[in-house]
């Protein structure tokens, strides 16, 4: 889709204009609200389907649209990734149980802008190294949102995740990133969520882009099951997914998706 203002750096990366972080802000708040309402109904006995099926109907009483529903043929308002599903879980009779764990992603488009987050949930109790799992992943996505200031770069982003979550002895997936957004759902840059500092583009105020960690307990490697869409750990090892869309300003981030519940995790 053509985005005519602001310009493009040599790395084809969107500088956005002071206003359009108005536009971001409504886009971001709404997909935040709709995460912080569908905590409600996670629970064991409850299908995915049911889920997706009230964040379709939400989506469309905001007036809204949902990016996911016709991108690249995929068919829901979300992805819901339960347990040692990575990203890109599709919405279907699944029922949950007690101690799954799973991420609703949400994308919606207001007034031609995109909001893209992604939280954990639990149905029932939480196991123990579930539990930490997801706390390393939410922290790792903060830890990656707190290197965003102009002049460091997208590795001094990678870094700050992947040095983190290393270190608690969990694994970052390399086979999805980030990317930039605005008027386009997937724009330059891939957000990678490893690298080496100072490598990589350097951040300008008013790139705008979202920072989406999968973490898994065991190994890095993903597979894309038949469907063509649900990518799971290849050993199976529980995994867990943060994403917040965010703005570079004059001295740090922006953040669009916050919650407005202050829901973001805990959930609820
Ligand atoms: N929201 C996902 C992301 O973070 C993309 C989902 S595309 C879909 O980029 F088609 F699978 F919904
Ligand atoms: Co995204
Ligand atoms: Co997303």
């Amino acid at each position: 889709m053509d985005d005519p203002r602001g310009r493009l750096t040599k790395d084809g990366i969107r500088i956005h204009e002071a206003a359009d972080f108005a536009g971001m802000h409504a886009a971001g708040r709404l997909a935040a609200e709709i995460l912080d309402e569908v905590g409600a109904l996670v629970e064991p006995g409850v299908t995915t389907e049911a889920l997706d099926a009230y964040i379709e109907q939400r989506v469309a009483v905001a007036g809204a649209k949902s990016a996911t529903i016709g991108y690249r043929g995929y068919q829901h308002a979300s992805c819901i990734s339960v347990n040692h599903v990575v990203c890109h879980g599709i919405p279907g009779p699944k029922v949950l149980k007690d101690g799954d764990i799973l991420n609703i992603d949400v994308t919606v488009i207001v007034d031609g802008w995109y909001g893209d987050t992604s939280r954990m949930y639990v149905a029932g109790a939480l196991p123990r190294k579930a539990e930490r799992l997801i706390q390393v992943t939410h922290d790792a996505l903060m830890l990656g949102t707190e290197a965003v200031r102009p002049g460091n770069t997208f590795g001094d982003i990678g870094h700050a995740i992947q040095s983190y979550v290393e270190a608690q002895r969990m694994s970052v997936v390399r086979d999805f990133c980030g990317h930039g957004l605005g008027r386009v759902f997937h724009a330059p840059p891939n957000v990678l969520h490893y690298g080496r500092p100072g490598t990589g583009p350097k951040l300008e105020e008013g790139m705008f882009f979202t920072i989406e960690p999968m973490v898994n307990l065991g190994r890095p490697e993903t597979k894309v099951l038949a469907d063509d869409w649900t990518a799971v750990t290849r050993d199976k090892s529980l995994s867990a997914q943060f994403e917040h869309s965010v703005g570079v300003t004059a001295d740090g981030a922006d953040i669009f998706t916050l919650s407005p519940a202050g829901r973001f995790w805990p959930t609820r």
